[in-house]
């Protein structure tokens, strides 16, 4: 009896042992085959790496926090993969290396408390957004080495707790503005090794709590549309070198902290005057119009025929520019106050900035004048030309006659033009003749009366005589009607 009793106390005392030793065997004795099961810093621990696994073993007590199956050759992570097998409470999951191409969308469902996923160096191209719908617990997400090439709108919504996502050596090109909203812990991203050219600002600068991030080896496109960007990361001491430019080619290989802000600038482009552009005009005054946009905001200016325009011309006013600037357009509109004939020509709008420089060229023609005149198509040299040569013929032509003044010797001339001087101021020289004002001008003071010449004074009042001659001359050929017509 008592040794009955003995007995039966010793069978409930057992009870409690036996079945602790039960669900210890679970989790262990469970584990098949390539697997070692045990004890990983208080966690229950299934690893599984270095074999040749097609699937995701089953028959892995449900209660395993850490499954490493990295270096395997699973493939596919299908659809409720790590469900159909009875995992639900991993805590952590590594997938390293393991030939993986496709990942289903509700591949990680049911890991709810799953805080650590390596994905990293697989072959995975794509990722469905709603891949992390179910993992709300994440902190971090290894999915560098792979061959994503974009990160889609959403796909790390609701990751609260998320701290840190590795996506270096992928094809990323593009992110989704709303890849990273409502991320409050996020921390550490890393991005080098990918194929990212441009950045929205709006893309990170969320994230108030980031304090590591890694852009370098992407081929950055160093222009105005990663200005805000840039300086979002250098004002937040995000900046982490190398990160350099790739194009465009003024600023390849240019660190993003040497260079200067304004350096990130777009190449202006002319929109206005179109290529090939001809402006025909009957106006009395013409507009010339110059579209441009460019950020910054370019230095706009015209030039005619090649050469920079000068306002003035001979202290008057020939030209006026317009110009006002409204959302990144600039207009730059040249007025040419009294076209005349000699305004025909090349009119080039020239606009640069730090990112570059455009020009574009229109022909002028003005058809009050029609495409006749004695000086078709003369730019404003060649008149300035006929002007000095115009000049010059009548200065020789005035020493020509001071010359036979004093040369000839046909007394019978002399006397008449001394005694006709005398009564009519030399009026004799020029009659019949179709002398200008000029001309008479000159042959007064060529022909001074009160006192006889001396041969060697000529030199002397000759040079005289070519400055005010030269005077009397731009006037009258700056008069339009005198030559253009
Ligand atoms: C698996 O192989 C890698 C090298 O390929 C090695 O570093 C690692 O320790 C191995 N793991 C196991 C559990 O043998
Ligand atoms: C897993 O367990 C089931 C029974 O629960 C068994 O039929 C199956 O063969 C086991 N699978 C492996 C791979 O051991
Ligand atoms: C992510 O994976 C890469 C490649 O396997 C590895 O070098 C890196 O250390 C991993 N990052 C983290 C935070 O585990
Ligand atoms: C940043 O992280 C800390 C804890 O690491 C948290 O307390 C804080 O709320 C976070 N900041 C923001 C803006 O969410
Ligand atoms: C990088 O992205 C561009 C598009 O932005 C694409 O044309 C190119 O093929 C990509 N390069 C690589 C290596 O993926
Ligand atoms: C041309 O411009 C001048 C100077 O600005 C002005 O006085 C004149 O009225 C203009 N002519 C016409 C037809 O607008
Ligand atoms: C320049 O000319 C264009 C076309 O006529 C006009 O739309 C624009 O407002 C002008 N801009 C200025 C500053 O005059
Ligand atoms: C203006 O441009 C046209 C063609 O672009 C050229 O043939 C012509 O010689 C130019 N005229 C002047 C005056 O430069």
């Amino acid at each position: 009896m008592e040794h009955k009793s003995w007995t039966t106390w010793m069978r409930i005392a057992c009870i409690p042992l036996a079945l602790l030793t039960t669900t210890v065997a679970d989790f262990t004795t469970e584990c098949q085959r390539p697997c070692d099961c045990r004890w990983q810093s208080g966690n229950k621990a299934a690893i599984c790496s270095n074999s040749s696994l097609k699937v995701v073993p089953a028959n892995l007590s449900n209660d395993i926090q850490i499954l490493d199956l990295s270096n395997n050759n699973l493939q596919q992570l299908h659809q409720e993969a790590f469900k159909k097998v009875g995992l639900s409470n991993l805590k952590k999951l590594f997938l390293k290396e393991c030939n993986i191409e496709v990942v289903h969308k509700t591949a990680f469902v049911t890991l709810a408390i799953m805080i650590e996923l390596d994905l990293s160096k697989n072959r995975i191209r794509s990722l469905h957004p709603d891949t992390f719908k179910g993992t709300e617990k994440l902190r971090l997400i290894n999915l560098s080495n792979n061959f994503i090439d974009k990160l889609e709108d959403g796909i790390f919504r609701n990751l609260k707790f998320l701290q840190k996502v590795e996506a270096s050596n992928n094809r990323i090109h593009r992110i989704g503005t709303k890849a990273f909203v409502n991320l409050p812990q996020l921390k550490i991203l890393r991005f080098n090794g990918n194929n990212l050219s441009h950045m929205k600002p709006e893309t990170l600068m969320g994230l108030r709590n980031l304090s590591g991030l890694d852009l370098h080896n992407n081929p950055w496109r160093c222009d105005c549309n990663l200005q805000t960007f840039r300086d979002w990361v250098i004002s937040h001491n995000l900046y982490t070198p190398p990160t350099s430019c790739a194009v465009p080619p003024s600023v390849q290989d240019k660190l993003w902290n040497e260079l200067d802000s304004s350096n990130f600038a777009c190449r202006p482009t002319i929109l206005e005057p179109v290529p090939d552009a001809t402006v025909k005009s009957y106006d009395e005054n013409v507009t010339l119009t110059c579209k441009v946009v460019g950020n910054p905001p370019p230095e706009v200016g015209w030039r005619f025929n090649g050469k920079t325009i000068e306002m003035k011309a001979f202290g008057e006013i020939r030209y006026t520019v317009a110009e006002n600037t409204m959302d990144l357009i600039r207009w730059v509109n040249l007025t040419i106050i009294y076209a005349r004939y000699s305004d025909r020509g090349n009119y080039t709008c020239v606009a640069e900035n730090p990112g570059g420089r455009d020009e574009k060229t229109l022909t002028l023609v003005l058809s009050r004048y029609g495409g006749v005149g004695t000086i078709a198509g003369m730019d404003t040299d060649s008149f300035a030309i006929l002007v000095g040569c115009l000049t010059a013929i009548v200065i020789i032509f005035g020493a020509a006659l001071v010359v036979c003044y004093f040369t000839t010797q046909n007394n019978e001339i002399k006397r008449l033009i001394k005694n006709d001087a005398r009564s009519s101021n030399g009026d004799v020289l020029i009659e019949g003749s179709e002398a200008s004002e000029t001309e008479k001008a000159m042959k007064m003071e060529v022909n001074p009366v009160s006192k006889p010449p001396r041969k060697y004074e000529a030199p002397q009042s000759f040079t005289s005589e070519a400055t005010e001659m030269s005077e009397l001359n731009r006037t009258l050929l700056d008069n339009e009607s005198v030559l253009g017509e």
